[in-house]
């Protein structure tokens, strides 16, 4: 039970070829305005290449004022969405916590059908994370396809709402879990899975997509070289590993991004990082470590290594490559060429040509001081030396970008009208510090940045950039207080559409980054929003609730204290003037909490046992979590239940939701203690809650 707990600190922060076959296919431009400009949004990216670029042009710039709310849907949701909607031929099908799946109709917002896969708690306590996050589905002829956070891949009926086959893509009792959407293409479903940093070996399965019979299979780093490597890349990858037990490390996790590009008949894969963040420790004798924080470019019919392209070699600061990768036809310095980009959480964005792998260019998007460019030559950063921690005297150092990434996985959008990406970025440090007893192997790392009244603090912490790609600068950014700001839209009406931290959903004008309209939606975004037509009448959808690792990790930092409300489907048309619903934050419902009894000591020895007793993992760093969901936000429990506290912590009354037992970890002086902290954190809240 311990080592079980044990693990579960080990968790993340947060968490193509021939000529003629081409010509068989429809080209990229085509597959888009396919699509697309049917008035649907088929794909997780919009299109194949990731662009989430609407070609819809009827809501625009010129008349942008008179986009009003056309309906609004609750989403039953306990931690947010983060999904990308689907949207064909009205019907919008979206995911939600424990991979819940909803088929809504797109013109009026009435739920048509929901399927529940049982995604329960306490059936993957470890994947609990898996459970709550899902960031969408995949539809291909009649049928929609999830991923569960206890690693089944489901097909669904996407008119009944019932499930056509399912099958285990992942060992959720090895840590695995799967969160990231699905991609589909000619019969084809592609899944990857997550949890590097619970030392999961990455890969990505591709299943027969009427069947679910799997296809093939490529693992993202090398197993144990005693039972002998699965092929002559993976023993190719091997030998940029070094030391002993090595490979127990895993690492590589594909949980994020996949692209497939038709035009090469490749998929992309973009990697995770892996544990100990420290690279001594993971690879003592020096290596790159393959296929960490890379792009690697496999067949899509057979699953065979094509090439890579490695963004961090030796990877010590989680800079991860499972960002998004979007795929345009760039002509540069007079030269046509095909193009992946990717805006990684490193800072730095890449345009890699596809067909070998190439760096073309890279320049960073924000300030970055790990490395002082990328050599074009080598394809390699040039690092500054201060940045490897590990290696100072003092064994720390303060980092650009931070450990959140310049750019997580929120989506970011290419234009071809303007020819920019507009990448919802961020601004923040954070300091790597060696410490033998660390939770995420002997690394400390502070998860806000900057220190509280630290004078360096900017105001702003994000900002939406405007970057020309061809000439790797920024065209126009925008910048905002909160970072985690939600993911963007691009549209032929010369329109991009944002949705915030602070809970309001924006568009600016998509050649200056003017903010032309903006409605407040009451709950943070995270997703990106997208655009479909009915009738003539175009829509923008925006999936709208705060969820994901900062609302886990650093809630100060994921939303306002204005923007924690629930999960709901905004769909916004023009000349529409439906009402906005009543925006109730859950600091407007805290009960009154019990008045404290305990000592001083007694709540400082509570407040230590939270974070050792990992109630933080679930309930959020000192008890600071938000209302609702399927882990309560404690500062907001209700009398009674303060009354059976002993009950539900020791007594495991409610094992069957989650929350599991801790008498055999602590007793019942330790409950208390734990009990009078919380009532502490309570009335602080109450408090300020109650003086503004
Ligand atoms: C693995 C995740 C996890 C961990 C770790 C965890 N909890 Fe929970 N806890 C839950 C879930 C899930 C629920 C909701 C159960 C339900 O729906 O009734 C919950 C509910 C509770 C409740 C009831 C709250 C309410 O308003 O209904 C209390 C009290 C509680 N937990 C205390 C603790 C304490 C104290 C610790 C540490 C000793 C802890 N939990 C650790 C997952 C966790």
């Amino acid at each position: 039970m311990f080592t079980r707990l044990n693990l579960l600190c080990r968790f993340r922060l947060l968490p193509f070829l021939v000529l003629s076959f081409v010509m068989m296919r429809p080209t990229l431009s085509e597959e888009l305005v396919a699509t697309n400009s049917s008035g649907n949004w088929s794909l997780h990216g919009g299109d194949h290449g990731e662009q989430r670029f609407s070609p819809l042009s009827q809501i625009n710039d010129k008349n942008i004022g008179d986009l009003g709310l056309a309906w609004y849907a609750d989403v039953l949701s306990i931690d947010g969405l983060l999904a990308t909607p689907i949207v064909v031929d009205s019907v919008i099908y979206l995911s939600s916590t424990f991979a819940n799946v909803f088929a809504f109709d797109a013109k009026t917002g009435e739920e048509i059908w929901h399927f529940d896969p049982e995604v329960r708690l306490d059936t993957s306590i470890i994947g609990s994370w898996a459970s709550r996050v899902n960031r969408g589905v995949a539809l291909f002829e009649g049928k929609v396809f999830v991923g569960t956070g206890d690693c089944r891949l489901i097909a669904i009926d996407a008119k009944k709402g019932t499930k056509v086959w399912e099958t285990l893509t992942c060992d959720p009792l090895q840590n695995y879990g799967v969160t990231g959407a699905p991609r589909v293409a000619d019969n084809k479903i592609f899944i990857g899975n997550g949890s590097s940093d619970m030392g999961v070996r990455g890969y990505v399965t591709a299943y027969d997509t009427n069947t679910g019979k799997q296809l093939w299979r490529f693992w993202t780093v090398p197993g144990d070289p005693e039972l002998g490597f699965e092929n002559d890349t993976v023993a190719m990858a091997a030998k940029t590993w070094t030391g002993t037990d090595w490979w127990k490390n895993g690492g590589g996790a594909a949980w994020d991004s996949l692209t497939y590009d038709p035009e090469f008949n490749q998929l992309y894969i973009g990697t995770d990082s892996a544990l100990p963040w420290d690279t001594n420790v993971r690879s003592p004798e020096g290596g790159d470590n393959l296929f960490l924080n890379s792009i690697v470019a496999v067949d899509a019919d057979s699953g065979e290594y094509k090439w890579h392209y490695q963004t961090v070699p030796a990877d010590a600061w989680d800079y991860n490559a499972n960002n998004q990768m979007t795929l345009a036809d760039l002509e540069i310095d007079g030269k046509q060429h095909k193009v992946l980009m990717q805006a990684p959480k490193n800072g730095f964005f890449y345009v890699i040509d596809r067909k070998d792998g190439k760096l073309i260019s890279a320049n960073n998007y924000v300030r970055v001081n790990w490395a002082k460019g990328i050599d074009i030559k080598t394809g390699r950063p040039i690092e500054n030396p201060a940045a490897r921690y590990y290696l100072n005297d003092d064994g720390r150092a303060r980092v650009f970008p931070s450990i959140w990434g310049a750019h997580n996985w929120h989506p970011m959008s290419y234009s071809p009208l303007t020819g920019l990406v507009y990448i919802p970025a961020q601004d923040m440090p954070t300091t790597y510090r060696l410490e033998k007893d660390a939770m995420l192997g002997g690394v400390f790392i502070d998860l806000y940045g900057y220190k509280e009244n630290d004078p360096d603090r900017p105001q702003n912490l994000s900002k939406l950039v405007a970057w020309d790609p061809v000439t790797q600068s920024e065209r126009w950014s925008v910048e905002d207080s909160l970072p985690f700001n939600g993911g963007v839209l691009s549209t032929a009406g010369q329109l991009v559409f944002e949705g915030t931290a602070t809970g309001h959903f924006k568009a600016f004008k998509a050649d200056t980054g003017e903010n032309l309209w903006s409605v407040k939606v009451g709950s943070a975004m995270r997703t990106g929003p997208v655009s479909y037509s009915i009738d003539d009448e175009q829509y923008i959808l925006a999936a709208v609730g705060w969820g994901g690792a900062s609302r886990f990790q650093a809630p100060q930092y994921g939303a306002s204290q204005g923007a924690r409300g629930p999960s709901r489907l905004f769909a916004f048309k023009l000349d529409a003037k439906a009402n906005m619903p009543e925006f109730v934050t859950p600091a407007d419902i805290q009960p009154l909490p019990p008045a404290q009894t305990a000592s001083k000591e007694t709540i400082e020895r509570g407040a230590v046992l939270f974070e050792v007793m990992v109630c933080s993992l679930c309930h959020g760093q000192d008890a600071r979590s938000v209302g609702g969901g399927s882990v309560p936000d404690l500062r907001y429990m209700r009398p009674e239940t303060h009354k059976q506290w002993k009950e539900i912590v020791l007594g495991g009354s409610r094992k069957e939701m989650g929350m599991l037992s801790f008498s055999e970890l602590m007793s019942e002086e330790d409950a208390e203690a734990i009990h009078a902290f919380v009532i502490e954190q309570a009335n602080e809240l109450y408090q300020s809650n109650n003086t503004k």
